[in-house]
């Protein structure tokens, strides 16, 4: 076995300089995201393992000093030549090609978190003074980071405006000043769907990057397919399925890509948003069936939002006929992975949202009362007052998010029949009289004691 950084390897023609992309996908022909997923590169263990090994080191040895100094020199390409792994691992680094097959893009990078994936890319497109578009309507998180951190720490301003006023969008857009139009696929968790091919449009032409964070439908679209320049993942949902792992991806051209992993220069390298080799291994090992997932979490969200739409509650779905960018959305989402697994109930008032979650949770075992979304259960919250509570009042109601807006993201196990039970029987127990009541038997300690197992 022959030592990378040999001196072989110094004089070999093999070794990739920096300026070439690194992380790349293959070129194969990009028609399904799954297909390009199985085109992508595969890992083999170190002993001829179906899997890959995991790189846990965090420090890369070299024969010849010479290797150091050009690695720091960014002469000898870190894809190859791993010095340390805040900077590269090869285990994330395969991670990293499967994520940028995923999305059709050339490179990506994976990070600690979502919220580590968006703030770094942010930080790096848009430096002190610099302006974003972004939508009313978007996972709270992202949110309070534009209206509050980023003004009060780096100077980057936002500007909300509403995503289906293409006209505003292109209003807002101030020329030399703004850097990035940030926008959610499908934004949470209103899932209002975004024309990205229009808005990428209207951004290109005065100059301005687009950023969207795919985290609702990985599979079901390619926004960089659509016009989109980067895309970002909170991989802690659908992409994880396990609710067990915090983690992220940027996913965009080599040439961001390697700026911001420049050792001397880049964000990442010194915000320092890391992922453990060993958490991108078990990632890895997920990538591959998520288009089951996905393909099971559709046609369960699409199920009960249709028959719960026929019961006369007030749903929001995207695969529902009268979601107002259901035609949107089929024009441009890939074919047979659904319309996605998130759908809400906007049940009007917060108490109702709660009588709601606690009957489907601790009387009918229906689903679980949590943030976060893409498990394999189904969770639940009331969105303003859990994920989106950073927002005021007057901000909600922007945004769209009634007092009672339960969004559930809806899991796969058990079967159809058996969650529609269990949700019809939920919903008929809301009206039972008295139920909530002082002499409600449905008490705190009743419910808790009855929980999911
Ligand atoms: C749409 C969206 N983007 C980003 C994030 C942040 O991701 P993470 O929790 O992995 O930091 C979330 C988290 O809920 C999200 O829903």
């Amino acid at each position: 076995m022959k030592h990378r950084g040999s001196n072989n390897d110094i004089d070999s023609d093999h070794i990739p300089v920096s300026k070439k992309p690194m992380l790349s996908a293959p070129g194969a022909a990009w028609d399904d995201p799954a297909a390009a997923l199985a085109s992508a590169r595969h890992e083999f263990g170190e002993h001829g393992g179906v899997n890959m090994s995991i790189e846990a080191s965090t420090t890369f040895t070299v024969m010849e000093p010479e290797i150091m100094r050009r690695i720091f020199t960014g002469e000898l390409c870190p894809d190859r030549d791993f010095i340390y792994s805040r900077h590269f691992n090869p285990t994330v680094l395969n991670l990293g090609r499967q994520m940028a097959a995923l999305e059709g893009t050339e490179a990506a990078y994976c990070t600690a978190s979502g919220m580590a994936a968006i703030s770094s890319v942010l930080m790096e497109m848009c430096s002190s003074g610099g302006h974003v578009v972004a939508p009313q309507t978007l996972y709270g998180g992202t949110h309070s980071l534009l209206t509050h951190f980023l003004p009060t720490v780096c100077n980057i301003t936002t500007s909300f405006v509403d995503i289906m006023d293409h006209a505003a969008v292109g209003d807002a857009i101030v020329e030399g000043k703004t850097k990035v139009l940030y926008l959610e696929s499908m934004s949470n968790p209103t899932m209002t769907v975004a024309d990205v091919p229009k808005l990428s449009r209207i951004a290109h032409d005065k100059g301005v990057m687009v950023v969207v964070d795919n985290t609702l439908a990985p599979l079901v679209l390619s926004p960089a397919r659509l016009g989109a320049d980067v895309v970002v993942h909170s991989i802690s949902k659908f992409i994880s399925g396990g609710a067990d792992i915090i983690a992220g991806a940027i996913c965009g051209p080599a040439k961001l890509v390697n700026s911001m992993m420049d050792l001397h220069q880049g964000s990442l390298m010194f915000l320092g948003p890391t992922m453990n080799a060993k958490v991108a291994f078990e990632l890895s090992e997920r990538v591959p069936h998520l288009g089951l997932r996905m393909k099971e979490h559709g046609a369960r969200a699409s199920a009960l939002a249709t028959r719960l739409k026929k019961m006369g509650l007030s749903v929001i779905y995207p695969g529902l006929e009268d979601h107002p960018q259901h035609d949107l959305l089929k024009a441009m989402m890939n074919k047979d992975y659904g319309f996605g697994g998130i759908m809400c109930v906007d049940m009007e008032t917060e108490e109702r949202a709660n009588q709601l979650m606690h009957l489907l949770q601790n009387y009918t075992q229906f689903g679980l009362m949590a943030v976060s979304l893409g498990y394999y259960e189904t969770l639940m919250c009331c969105s303003g007052t859990s994920i989106n509570s950073g927002m005021n009042d007057e901000e909600k109601a922007l945004a769209g998010i009634s007092p009672g807006l339960v969004r559930m993201s809806v899991g796969y196990t058990g079967t159809l029949e058996q969650r529609w039970g269990q949700l019809e029987k939920a919903i008929s127990r809301m009206q039972e009289p008295g139920l909530f009541g002082k002499n409600s038997k449905c008490t705190e300690r009743s419910m808790s004691v009855n929980r999911i197992s």
